[in-house]
Formats: structure tokens, C-alpha cells, sequence
């Protein structure tokens, strides 16, 4: 097992990562002294495949458990379950005192993190990620969030876990297509940090997909390294140097929207980060010459047709009220090559359909 510290403003959690080390936890929240009453809150494809193991693990906890199985997709990360987290949390008598453990995707994290954040004013939360995406990304940096009216993670708060444990072994059961979606996030990781990273994972894509054991530790750990780079100096996103962890998403995030959640949000990322690449061409920052290796990872990616399909002033629209806008303006994060980004740059209606334009072109050749 091996473990980052990742420090804050506000906090110091540790994120442990290893494989088959599940076993380890009721052994770890002892040490870390969180509250002995667990509320786990288990996303029902983990649990399809893995309850009974994680019920032997648990069955060592010497406390209160009570588990709640949590849809899977992003249309509930809503309003209407979090009431029902809420709900389970009274109706089980859990009051302050209570350890809420997440284990699920990105989608269980954010919404069981939200509701850790708000119950009782907040309570001890613990991620255990189990898709490639939350491992690499969303189980760190204290981001929680609901979508609210079809916008997405529009309600939401920073709130920081008390630990994450990463356990590898749950990605035998994860779909290849999760695995696939979880690229969008890590080429983000991959154009944000250095040439060495990045070679790594064009060099290393096939063994990634098939879950070669020590590429996959390796990608997971720099991933979480880079991305505690950033936010330990700027927890909250307000001194410019978080927001580059948008790269991609002011365009993915309407994508998701317009086509109501019905892609995946790393695939919407995927596409982001490409119009992103190609916006940064437009606008003169990247020189055509530099592009087509920044798209050799987004290449590998199977885009649904879906995309392909989308309405681009639709799109647009959606943009309009993206939340990181600044006094009505469409902000882009923008690259000029891997690790040199620059963010806040707004951009015209026609330097935006462009990019969408190109980026449908670049995937569906
Ligand atoms: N908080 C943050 O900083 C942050 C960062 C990036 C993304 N996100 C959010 O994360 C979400 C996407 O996360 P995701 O891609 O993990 O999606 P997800 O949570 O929906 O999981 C994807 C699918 O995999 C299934 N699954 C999960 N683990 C499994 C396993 N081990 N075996 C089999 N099936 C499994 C789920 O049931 C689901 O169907 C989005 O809502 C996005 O906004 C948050």
C-alpha cells in the first residue's frame, strides 16, 4: 500500500491506494479515530458485484453500520436522493457522531460528499472509489455537488473527506466502457502536468485499458499527485490555479446538459478538452503543428454518435449559463502546449461553434 498526503488550507487527509487491501479499512478508520457509526452508502452496480465481500470486511467494525444502496447514473444525482440519503441518515437515528462512507463512482462521491457536507451541519466522510475516474479524480479535492433543473453540480460545496481509500481491485468488475470514459479525465492530467506524463500514458493506453497492474498504479497515483499539487494551493478555486482542473469542462458540461446526462461525463470531458485544443488553435495560442499530438490520447477514444448528432447553438445556449461565467462572459481554459495553460479566456459565438464543428470532424472521421 502506498499513500499522499494531500494538504490544504483547510485540511490533511491521507489517500491510500493498494490492491486486495479492502480488508484494511475498519483497521484504518480505528486509527484515524473516526466516529464508530457507519452510514455506507454503496452504488448498486459495486454492490451487485461486491456487497457480500464488503459486508465480511465491514463485519470486523466493531460499531453501528447501516448500509444504503444508491442508484447508479447521473440523472440521480438530484434533488430527490439526497433527500433520501437524508431521510435513511433521521430514520436510522444517525446524529453527528456518524462516519458517512462513500463507495461508488464519481457520482456516488459527489452526492454522498454533499450530503456528508450538509447533514447536521456535516459529518466524517471517507471515499472509496471504485470506477478509474473517481480514483484518478473525482474522490480528491473536496468538490461535492447535485445537479439542479438539468444543470449540472450547479448546488454544491467544498467539503474535504477525513481519508479516501483506494482500493484497485474494484476495477475487474468496471465496464470497459467506464474505463474508456475515464480517459477524458486523465488526458486532462496528461496536457496539465509535463512531456514525462503524458508520454507515459500514449506510450502505456493499451496496458491502461486492459488494467495492467503496475501502469494502472502508477497512473492513479500521479494523477492523484498532480491534482494535490493543485489543490493544495488553491483549495477553493480562487486564486486562478484550480481552475485549470477545468480544462475541457466549460464545453463538456453543456454537452452533458444538452443531451440530458445521457453520455458519460468523461466522454463529455473527452470531447471538451478536444474543442478546447481546437479553440486554443483559434485563437492563436496553439500552432496547428503542436495540435496533433495533443490530440493523440483523445484519438484513442470511442465517441458515441450521439455527439455527433448535437445541436452546436444548443450547446452555446447552455454555455451562457455556465456557473464559472464572469459578468455574462463564456470563460475557456485554453493550452499552448502540455503544462503551459492559460484560464479566464473568453471566447466569440463563432470561435465556439468552430471548435464544436472540429471536434464532431476529429472524432467521427
Ligand atoms: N468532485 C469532483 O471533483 C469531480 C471530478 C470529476 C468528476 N466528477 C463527477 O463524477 C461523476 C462521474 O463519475 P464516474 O465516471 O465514476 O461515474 P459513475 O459514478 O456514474 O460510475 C459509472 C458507472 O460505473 C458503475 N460502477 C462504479 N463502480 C463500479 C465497479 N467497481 N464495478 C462495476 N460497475 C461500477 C456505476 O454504477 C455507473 O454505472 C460525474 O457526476 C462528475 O460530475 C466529480
Amino acid at each position: 500500500m502506498s499513500k499522499i498526503i494531500i494538504n490544504t488550507e483547510q485540511a490533511s487527509y491521507p489517500v491510500i491506494i493498494g490492491e486486495s487491501n479492502l480488508s484494511q479499512v475498519p483497521a484504518v478508520l480505528k486509527k484515524h479515530k473516526l466516529f464508530n457509526n457507519l452510514f455506507i452508502v454503496i452504488d448498486e452496480n459495486v454492490s451487485k458485484y461486491h456487497l457480500s465481500y464488503i459486508k465480511s470486511v465491514f463485519s470486523k467494525h466493531d460499531g453501528r453500520i447501516i448500509y444504503e444502496i444508491f442508484p447508479s447514473g447521473e440523472k440521480y444525482k438530484s434533488d430527490t436522493q439526497i433527500k433520501k440519503i437524508y431521510s435513511a441518515l433521521l430514520n436510522n437515528k444517525f446524529s453527528r457522531d456518524t462516519t458517512l462512507i462513500a463507495i461508488g463512482g464519481g457520482v456516488t462521491g459527489d452526492i454522498a460528499g454533499y450530503a456528508a457536507a450538509t447533514y447536521m451541519r456535516g459529518i466524517q466522510l471517507v471515499h472509496i472509489p471504485t470506477t478509474l475516474l473517481a480514483m484518478i479524480d473525482s474522490s480528491i479535492g473536496g468538490k461535492t455537488a447535485i445537479n439542479f433543473n438539468k444543470r449540472k453540480n450547479v448546488i454544491g460545496v467544498f467539503y474535504n473527506p477525513q481519508l479516501v481509500f483506494i482500493d484497485t481491485m474494484f476495477l475487474a468488475s468496471l465496464p470497459g466502457k467506464e474505463i474508456d470514459s475515464a480517459l477524458g479525465e486523465l488526458i486532462k492530467y496528461g496536457l496539465l502536468s509535463n512531456k514525462e506524463f503524458y508520454n507515459f500514458l500514449i506510450k502505456n493506453i493499451v496496458k491502461i485499458k486492459s488494467l495492467n497492474k503496475n501502469v494502472i498504479n502508477k497512473t492513479i497515483t500521479e494523477s492523484i499527485k498532480i491534482k494535490a499539487g493543485v489543490v493544495s494551493q488553491d483549495e477553493f478555486e480562487k486564486k486562478g490555479i484550480r481552475k485549470i482542473l477545468n480544462l475541457g469542462h466549460t464545453f463538456a458540461h453543456a454537452i452533458e446538459s444538452e443531451l440530458g446526462f445521457r453520455i458519460k461525463h468523461g466522454e463529455a470531458v473527452a470531447a471538451g478538452i478536444i474543442c478546447a485544443l481546437f479553440l486554443s488553435t483559434k485563437v492563436g495560442l496553439l500552432s496547428s503543428s503542436r495540435i496533433n499530438e495533443l490530440l493523440l490520447l483523445a484519438g484513442t477514444i470511442h465517441f458515441p454518435r450521439i455527439i455527433q448528432k448535437m445541436n452546436n447553438q444548443r450547446i452555446y445556449k447552455a454555455m451562457q449559463s455556465d456557473k464559472k461565467n464572469v459578468n455574462g462572459k463564456i470563460l475557456f481554459v485554453i493550452i499552448s502546449d502540455i503544462g503551459k495553460i492559460v484560464v479566464d479566456v473568453p471566447a466569440s459565438k463563432n470561435d465556439i461553434l468552430y471548435s464544436l464543428n472540429k471536434m464532431k470532424d476529429f472524432c467521427f472521421v
